[in-house]
């Protein structure tokens, strides 16, 4: 049974993780083998309308101006959350997205993170779920994992491993480190294995899975101190130890996300730091690698990066703010 809907617009924006999640405990919540911190970006957002509407057959998701597939991933990853939405506030009417992301698809800052706040959040204040932000996070972190963290600004923290159930939380706001991020792009190219996948192998055959989600559980607490801290470099040291842990990881199963470019980008990273500047790597499931710099060294960081082959251009972003509501608009329904 529905009666009005509301048209609900959220933003989100995407956060790249400094300690990384990689993996996943057994069972159907999608709660993180590790816990994980990261830091929301401004700068970049996805803007996502939900509108719950009787007459429709069938959810509708509408993706940067393109009609998706009812049975393709996307549209059914939707659905899923639409699902668990209808449920708590007893809905029954299909619903009408419309979603668009204001950077590039291949910014190499993963969309699906904004993608599933910003509709985690429009899905339920459409509903007319009053919510808190934990609880809209629960529901953004069964669709994806990382779009938890992107409800909350600034830097924040995903429990995972034995006995957590998921929660994400703010560890500290936005301006309490003198923080940069520069994402080296490396390809235009949407990568091949998705994150779900890689990790799914990497559990399955990496024979340094167990030693991965021991050493992510040090990195996650000396990190969360070293913020607390207000250590820059602290921070810098674990993020880049933790991304390396991640991806020997997963390449020892086989799964390959950086380029020749990506290490090019690391290795001059690495040369910097020799030279004294105090700058540190972190890589995604992608092959873009970013960059964490304070501002004092953001421009000689930048232009040392934009001049390495295979670095198609550098993008420039800092700590920013959650999710939101930025439009509502009552519906008159006819019973
Ligand atoms: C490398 O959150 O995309 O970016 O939960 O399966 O959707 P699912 O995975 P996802 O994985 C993110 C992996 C990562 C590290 C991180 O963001 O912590």
């Amino acid at each position: 049974m529905t009666s009005a809907t509301h048209a609900v617009t959220a933003v989100a924006h995407p956060n790249i993780a400094l300690a990384k999640y990689w993996g996943k405990l057994d069972g159907d919540g999608n709660v993180p083998a590790v816990p994980s911190l990261s830091v929301t970006l401004e700068g970049m957002a996805t803007s996502t309308t939900v509108a719950f509407d009787d007459s429709l057959a069938h959810d509708e998701l509408v993706l940067n101006g393109a009609l998706q597939p009812a049975d393709g991933r996307a549209a059914l990853r939707a659905a899923a959350l639409l699902d668990r939405v209808r449920s708590s506030a007893s809905v029954s009417a299909h619903a009408r997205i419309v979603s668009n992301n204001d950077f590039p698809t291949a910014s190499g800052l993963a969309s699906s993170a904004s993608g599933f706040a910003a509709l985690a959040l429009a899905a339920v204040r459409a509903a007319g779920l009053d919510w808190p932000a934990t609880r809209v996070a629960d529901l953004a972190r069964r669709s994806s994992a990382s779009a938890a963290r992107s409800i909350f600004s600034g830097f924040v923290e995903l429990e995972g491993g034995r006995d957590a159930s998921g929660v994400a939380r703010q560890v500290a706001p936005a301006d309490a480190l003198d923080f940069r991020v520069l994402v080296c792009v490396t390809t235009e190219a949407a990568k091949a294995t998705s994150s779900t996948e890689g990790m799914k192998q990497t559990q399955a055959s990496s024979p340094y899975y167990a030693a991965w989600v021991e050493n992510a559980q040090r990195i996650h607490r000396a990190m969360r101190e070293a913020l607390l801290a207000g250590d820059f470099v602290r921070v810098g040291e674990l993020a880049e130890r933790s991304a390396l842990a991640m991806h020997a990881c997963a390449l020892a199963a086989g799964v390959v996300y950086v380029r020749g470019a990506t290490l090019d980008a690391l290795a001059a990273v690495q040369s910097m730091r020799k030279a004294g500047m105090a700058v540190f790597a972190t890589i995604d499931a992608g092959p873009h690698l970013k960059c964490l710099v304070r501002t004092s060294e953001l421009d000689a960081t930048r232009d040392a990066l934009a001049r390495i082959d295979g670095v198609l251009r550098v993008l420039e972003t800092r700590p920013g703010g959650g999710a939101r509501v930025v439009e509502s608009m009552p519906k008159e329904r006819s019973a």
